[in-house]
């Protein structure tokens, strides 16, 4: 009996291990991506240490407001690991998000990543839904200066409500978070 407990209670343990260790934790200081190499691996392959430098750490532009004409008056500027090489295998990234008045980022889920945003301009409103069978949904307008987080794998949006532009950051905890917009995975596919 008691070793069935103890089995059941390895197998907990491992679960457990698995989901808080989503992100392969990094093996060495850094592993700047080499998108040249042909090594197939989950992330990508490590350039040569020897060859890496300052700017494989670094990111420019994120002050600059994305261009929100579009249908949606919305714009994505992601600073993910195909931005920044040097984010591989550490399990974090982020993004500027700019909305025209009405702008709308339509339901989407993120497979692997949490995301906590922060309005830096204007008024969002914002939420996710959670998982069968409640389905509830849990909203709030947020203000310049809150910050929000969405959980891992929810669906969330983001709508701006106020009478100018509006736009934030956010962080999110994967180098290629990944995006699953609902009305395209139903309607597009
Ligand atoms: C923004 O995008 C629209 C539509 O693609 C384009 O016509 C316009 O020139 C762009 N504006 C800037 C400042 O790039």
């Amino acid at each position: 009996m008691a070793s069935r407990i103890l089995v059941i209670a390895s197998f907990i343990a491992i679960a457990v291990a698995i989901v808080t260790a989503f992100e392969p934790s990094p093996l060495q200081d850094f592993c700047v991506a080499d998108p040249t190499s042909s090594a197939r691996v989950n992330g990508l392959a490590c350039l040569d240490s020897k060859k890496v430098q300052a700017n494989h750490f670094s990111f420019s532009g994120l002050h600059i407001p994305g261009n929100t004409s579009n249908a949606l008056g919305s714009a994505l500027k992601p600073v993910f690991v195909a931005q920044l090489p040097g984010l591989n295998t550490l399990g974090i990234s982020m993004a500027r998000i700019d909305y025209a008045p009405w702008g709308l980022v339509p339901p989407h889920s993120h497979p692997r990543a949490t995301e906590i945003l922060t309005v830096l301009e204007g008024r969002l409103l914002v939420g996710f839904v959670t998982s069968n069978p409640e389905n509830r949904l849990i909203t709030k307008v947020l203000e310049k200066g809150d910050v929000f987080v969405f959980p891992i794998g929810l669906v969330h949006f983001q709508r701006n409500v106020g009478p100018g532009n509006a736009f934030s950051i956010s962080s999110l905890s994967s180098q290629n978070p990944g995006v699953i917009l609902i009305a395209n995975t139903l309607f597009g596919s």
